[in-house]
């Protein structure tokens, strides 16, 4: 099978499939108890992303598991602010932590876009292994987060508040911010490239603070994905995970992406319509679903999503938001079953 004929990657240039694709965001994570194994082999979550051999067993470990129709490089957004030298730590059960968070306009004008043929090396080996291991079987996904959702964490700190310091940045000291999107966004489409060029077949943008901003989001959030987007190589198809944002899909529909991640608050005909046809939609099933339905009702959450987009063709089937720790693999296979299971998209 050529590259082009896998399912997702049709779907993501809206032609017609047999049967609609699905992957998981988070697919590799905490629910499986084989990846609680390796990183405790690799001593922390850390050492695995930035050990290629382990991060490649992370990133084919639920394709064993589970028929998925994609395969993301295992890694995390927050290695591109590791790499600028914010002092990354990311412990069990607390969230990402930074020894030196961004305070003010000279702690932005101090920092320089990482070389990721040098400094992100070990994400690009991960990926050009995690390429030839998976031989063709599915589709490679590299990702980056969006330049907005970056700084959220650099100027935060940390995750898990309510991120008033980074809105207050951004309203007080706009210029400041501007330049921190600026920088991040270069970087972000260096690093996109570059996983490109060592393999990755389709690239993800993870957007998943623009909702924060409210009616900033373009100037603070969208543009700046745009401006990555915009100087891509562009052989590869680009989704924009868009989370908390669904005011805003029909300028979301114009950066430039193929494909647009959509949260579990949206409904699909609706985006649709909104949209237009030339772009695909991914999503949308609630997380939490996978934590409480029985058999029957999983089915027909599932059954709901897909009915929701209709057979026409530009879907991808996913979760609204990443898998959670608490989720039994036994539903993972439950719900794709009942997404393998229903009519084939129309022609
Ligand atoms: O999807 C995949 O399987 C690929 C791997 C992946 C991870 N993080 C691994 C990870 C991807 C695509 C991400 C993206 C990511 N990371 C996002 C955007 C998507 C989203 O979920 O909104 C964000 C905001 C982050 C930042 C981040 N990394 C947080 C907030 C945390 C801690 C919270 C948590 O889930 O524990 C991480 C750590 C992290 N990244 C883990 C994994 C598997 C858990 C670390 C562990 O094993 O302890």
């Amino acid at each position: 099978m050529t590259a082009t004929d896998h399912l997702l990657l049709r779907a993501l240039r809206c032609r017609p499939t047999e049967r609609t694709p699905a992957w998981i965001m988070r697919q590799a994570g905490r629910y499986l108890p084989e990846y609680r194994a390796l990183r405790r082999r690799a001593g922390d979550f850390l050492n695995l992303c930035k050990t290629p051999e382990l991060a490649v067993e992370a990133t084919l470990q639920p394709l064993r598991r589970f028929p998925l129709d994609a395969a993301i490089i295992f890694s995390d957004i927050l290695t591109i602010p590791d790499a600028m030298g914010l002092g990354l730590r990311i412990e069990e059960g607390e969230g990402p932590r930074f020894a030196k968070p961004l305070r003010r306009d000279a702690d932005i004008r101090a920092l320089r876009a990482p070389d990721p043929e040098r400094d992100l090396r070990y994400v690009l080996d991960a990926v050009q292994l995690a390429r030839r291991e998976l031989n063709g079987g599915a589709p490679l996904i590299g990702f980056a987060g969006s330049p907005w959702t970056l700084a959220v964490y650099m100027v935060e700190g940390a995750g898990g508040g309510e991120f008033a310091r980074s809105l207050q940045f951004a309203r007080e000291q706009p210029q400041s911010m501007r330049r921190l999107l600026r920088l991040l966004a270069a970087s972000v489409r260096e690093y996109l490239n570059a996983q490109i060029a060592h393999g990755a077949e389709v690239v993800m943008v993870f957007d998943t603070w623009g909702g924060l901003l409210g009616g900033d989001y373009e100037e603070f959030s969208l543009d700046h994905i745009a401006a990555v987007i915009a100087k891509l190589d562009r052989t590869v198809p680009v989704i924009v995970f868009a989370k908390g944002v669904a005011a805003h899909l029909e300028s979301i529909a114009a950066c430039g992406c193929d494909a647009i991640g959509v949260d579990a608050t949206v409904d699909l005909a609706e985006a649709r319509r909104r949209v237009g046809r030339g772009i695909a939609l991914q999503g949308n099933l609630a997380p939490e679903i996978l934590l409480r339905a029985n058999a029957v009702e999983l089915e027909s959450a599932v059954q709901a999503v897909l009915a929701s987009h209709g057979d026409r063709p530009g879907h991808i089937f996913n979760l609204g938001h990443g898998i959670l720790p608490a989720t039994d693999p036994e539903m993972v296979q439950k719900m794709l079953d009942a997404v393998r299971r229903t009519m084939p998209t129309a022609a």
